[in-house]
C-alpha cells in the first residue's frame, strides 16, 4: 500500500512528457506534444500530450489519461506498480508497509515475479563485483572481453556462482517463495529426487529489461568453450517475460534511436553492449531468436529506419533475408551492413577505431534491394533459369512494401541493377499483387474480380476521428442539456483556477472561476443530468466547501472512475471547441489570454445552462397542468408556470435572446 500523501507527491513530480516520451517519439506542436499513438496502429500522429495539464489523449482511438494511466496501459503495470515506477524515476521515497510473510503470499503473481527478478538481478550483480569467485571468474571474463566497469554496471551484468543452489537458498532466506522462484525460471526443480538448483549456475548473466528498464528475465552465457553445454541459457517464458516481445537493450537505446531516427539491429547481446560502449547507442539485439512482428512494432514506436548488422556468413544472410521481408511488410525502411567473414559487430567494432567503425556502418549500409540483388546475382551469374527465379524472388520482396510510390522507386533501381526493362518487372509485380489481393478476398469469403488498378491507395486508416453525427444525436436525446453541462465542466477544468470579474447586484466582484461557478450552481440547486459531470462537479464542490481550496487536476485525471478520467482528458484537450452542439448555440469558448472573453463565457454558460433547465421545468409543469383535475392545484401550478416564464424571460434578456413561447 502506498500512502495517499506519497501518491500526491509522486503525481506532482511527474512530468508526463518524460514518461510518455520514453515510449513514444514526441514532437512539440504549440502547447502540446504530438506523436503516433502507441495503442493503435497509425501513420499520422493523432496522439497528444499536454505537459501543463499532465495528460495525454489519442484522437484516433480515444485512449487518454495521465501518466499513471499511460504506464498502466502501455507497460501493463498495475496501479501501484505504475506509482512505484514513477516514484523511482523521480527519486521520491515512498513509505510502504513492509510485507509480512502472509502478505508476500497474497501478492499477485506478476508482481511477485517482478520482485524476484529484480532481486536476482541485484544479487548477481553484487556477486560479480563483491564475491571472490564472482570477481575472479565473472568479472574477469567481462573485462577480458573489453567491457569497462561502467558498461558492466550500466547493463546490470552479473555472475551466478557454480554452487548448485547458492542463489535459490539466499532468495528463500530473504522470504521469496520457492514456487515463485521456480515460475520465474531462476530455480529448477526436479520432482523425481526433490532437488532444487540454480538455473544459471556457473554463467555470466545478462539481464533482459522491459522498455521502462525493469528486469524481466535473463540470458546467461557459459564461460568455457565446452561444446557439451549450451552457450546461452535463457529464462523460460513467464507471465512477465516473453522472448518474442522484448528487444535486448531497447531500454537504453530508445532515446538515441529517436534522436538519430535510426535503429541498428544486431543478433548478439555482446554485439549490442559493445557497440553501445563505443558510442553507437541506438542499437538493439534480437538475442538469436527469429525476429517477430511484436519486436518490429517496438522499434516502430521510435523510428521507421532500421539498419541490420549481421554476420556475413550464410546463417547471417538467411536471417537477414527473413528480417527484410518482415520489416518491409510492416512499413519500415531497411538497410543492411554485412561484416567481413569471421567478424561480428562486436569483434569488428573492437578491431577498428571508433570513428572508422561508425563510418563503416554508415557508409556500407546498403538498401535491401541492392543487397539482395547483389547476393543473388553473384549466385546466379549467367544461368538464365537462376536469373529468372532471382527476379521473382526480388519482385516478391518489393511486393511486400505497403507504399506504392516506394514500390515504384525500387522497381526502377532494380531494373538498372538487373539490366532489365522496368515494364517487365512491373508486369511481374502487378501479377503478384493481383494474385495476393484475390487470395485475400477469397479467404475473407468475398470473391471478387481483382481491381484493375492496384495502385489506388486504399489506406483507410483514420487519423483524426470527430464525433459521429449519430453519437451527437444520441447524446442530445439522452441528456438534453449535454452541451451546456459540458461547457460548465470544461470551464471548471480548464479555467477553474483563473479569476473572473462578475457583476453581482450592480457591483463588480472578483472570484476564482471555480468558486463562482460552483457557488452559483449550488445556489440555484441545479443538478447535472449526466452523472459523470455531476461527479466532477461534486469533487470541486467538496474541495471548495470542505477544504476551501481547488482540487488538483490529478484528483480528476487520476480518478478511479474511468468515465471521469476519460471526460476530463477530453475536455482538457478540447477546450477551444468543447462540444459541436454547443458551437451551434453560438457560444464561443474563451481564449485563455482574454479576461473579457472568459468573463463573458462564464456568464453565458451559466445562463445558458439555467435557461435550458428552466425550459425543462416549465415543460414538466405544463404537463402537470394538463393532467391535474383539482382546480386549486391547477391554479398553483399556473402561478408556478408564470413565475418560471418570468425568470426565463429575465435570463433570456440577459443572454440577449428572444423568448419563443
Ligand atoms: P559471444 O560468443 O559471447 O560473442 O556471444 P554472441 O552473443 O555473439 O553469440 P552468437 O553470435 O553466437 O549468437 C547470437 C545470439 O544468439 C546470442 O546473443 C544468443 O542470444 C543466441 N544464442 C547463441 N547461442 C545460443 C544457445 O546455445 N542457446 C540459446 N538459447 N541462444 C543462443
Ligand atoms: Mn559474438
Amino acid at each position: 500500500m502506498i500512502k495517499q500523501e506519497d501518491i500526491a507527491k509522486i503525481l506532482d513530480a511527474t512530468e508526463i512528457v518524460d514518461v510518455v516520451g520514453a515510449f513514444v517519439s514526441l514532437k512539440k506542436r504549440g502547447v502540446n506534444y504530438i506523436g503516433c499513438c502507441p495503442f493503435h496502429n497509425e501513420k499520422t500522429p493523432s496522439f497528444s500530450v499536454n505537459p501543463s495539464k499532465g495528460i495525454f489523449k489519442c484522437f484516433g482511438c480515444g485512449e487518454g489519461g495521465n501518466a499513471v494511466n499511460f504506464l498502466m496501459k502501455h507497460e501493463h503495470y498495475t496501479y501501484p506498480e505504475a506509482l512505484r515506477f514513477l516514484a523511482n524515476k523521480y527519486g521520491i521515497e515512498i513509505q510502504e508497509v513492509v510485507l509480512n510473510d502472509e502478505q508476500k503470499h497474497a501478492q499477485d503473481e506478476r508482481e511477485a515475479l517482478f520482485h524476484v527478478t529484480e532481486f536476482a538481478q541485484k544479487y548477481f550483480a553484487d556477486i560479480l563485483f563483491n564475491d571472490t569467485d564472482g570477481k575472479a571468474i565473472g568479472l574477469s571474463y567481462f573485462l577480458e572481453r573489453d567491457l569497462t566497469e561502467s558498461t558492466i554496471k550500466k547493463w546490470g551484468l552479473g555472475y551466478c556462482k557454480d554452487k548448485y543452489s547458492d542463489f535459490t537458498d539466499y532468495a528463500k532466506k530473504n522470504g521469496y517463495l520457492e514456487e515463485v522462484l521456480i515460475k520465474s525460471g531462476l530455480t529448477i526443480s526436479k520432482e523425481e529426487n526433490h532437488v532444487k538448483y540454480d538455473r544459471f549456475r556457473g554463467r555470466v548473466i545478462f539481464p533482459i529489461y522491459n522498455i521502462g528498464g525493469r528486469p524481466l528475465g535473463f540470458t546467461a552465457r557459459v564461460l568455457s568453450s565446452e561444446k557439451t553445454k549450451a552457450k546461452y541459457v535463457n529464462s523460460p517464458e513467464s507471465d512477465i517475460y516473453s522472448k518474442g516481445k522484448v528487444l535486448f537493450g531497447l531500454h537504453l537505446a530508445k532515446n538515441e534511436i529517436v534522436k538519430q531516427d535510426l535503429c541498428y539491429l544486431v543478433e548478439g547481446n555482446m554485439d549490442a553492449i559493445m557497440l553501445s560502449q563505443n558510442n553507437v547507442e541506438n542499437v538493439v539485439a534480437t538475442s538469436g531468436t527469429a525476429l517477430t512482428v511484436d519486436q518490429i512494432r517496438l522499434i516502430k514506436r521510435y523510428t521507421k529506419n532500421v539498419t541490420i548488422l549481421y554476420d556475413g556468413d550464410s546463417a547471417g544472410i538467411k536471417a537477414a533475408f527473413r528480417a527484410i521481408d518482415l520489416f518491409l511488410e510492416n512499413g519500415l525502411n531497411i538497410k543492411i551492413v554485412l561484416f567481413p567473414d569471421g567478424e561480428d559487430p562486436d569483434s569488428y567494432c573492437r578491431r577498428l577505431p571508433q570513428e572508422e567503425f561508425k563510418a563503416y556502418i554508415r557508409d556500407k549500409a546498403e538498401n535491401f534491394i541492392l543487397f539482395k540483388t547483389h547476393l543473388l546475382l553473384e549466385d546466379a551469374k549467367d544461368d538464365p533459369f537462376k536469373r529468372s527465379s532471382l527476379i521473382k524472388e526480388i519482385i516478391h520482396t518489393i511486393s511486400l512494401i505497403p507504399d506504392n510510390i516506394e514500390r515504384a522507386a525500387y522497381v526502377q533501381q532494380c531494373s538498372s541493377k538487373l539490366n532489365m526493362q522496368e515494364e517487365v518487372l512491373n508486369n511481374e509485380l502487378n501479377k503478384l499483387l493481383r494474385q495476393r489481393h484475390f487470395n485475400q478476398k477469397k479467404q475473407e469469403g468475398d470473391i471478387v474480380e481483382p481491381p484493375a488498378d492496384l495502385f489506388l491507395d486504399n489506406d483507410t486508416e483514420q487519423s483524426f476521428i470527430t464525433p459521429k453525427q449519430s453519437e451527437k444525436q444520441i447524446l442530445a436525446e439522452t441528456f438534453p442539456d449535454e452541451s451546456q453541462e459540458r461547457a460548465i465542466i470544461s470551464l471548471l477544468l480548464n479555467y477553474g483556477d483563473k479569476e473572473t470579474t462578475q457583476l453581482i447586484q450592480d457591483k463588480e466582484e472578483t472570484y476564482l472561476v471555480a468558486a463562482f461557478l460552483v457557488g452559483d450552481i449550488v445556489t440555484d440547486q441545479i443538478e447535472f443530468d449526466n452523472k459523470t459531470y455531476q461527479a466532477i462537479f461534486d469533487i470541486y464542490k467538496s474541495y471548495l466547501f470542505e477544504k476551501g481550496e481547488l482540487p488538483s487536476l490529478h484528483i480528476i485525471t487520476n480518478n478511479q472512475d474511468k468515465a471521469i478520467q476519460d471526460i476530463a482528458t477530453t475536455l482538457l484537450f478540447n477546450n477551444y471547441s468543447v462540444s459541436p452542439l454547443w458551437e451551434t448555440k453560438g457560444i464561443i469558448i474563451p481564449d485563455p489570454e482574454s479576461q473579457d472573453k472568459l468573463n463573458q463565457s462564464i456568464k453565458d454558460c451559466l445562463l445558458s445552462l439555467k435557461i435550458n433547465k428552466l425550459e425543462r421545468k416549465i415543460n414538466v409543469v405544463k404537463d402537470k397542468i394538463k393532467q391535474e383535475t383539482n382546480e386549486d392545484d391547477v391554479l398553483i401550478l399556473l402561478s408556478e408556470h408564470k413565475t418560471l416564464l418570468k425568470i426565463k424571460q429575465i435570463i433570456a434578456q440577459e443572454l440577449n435572446r428572444i423568448v419563443t413561447k
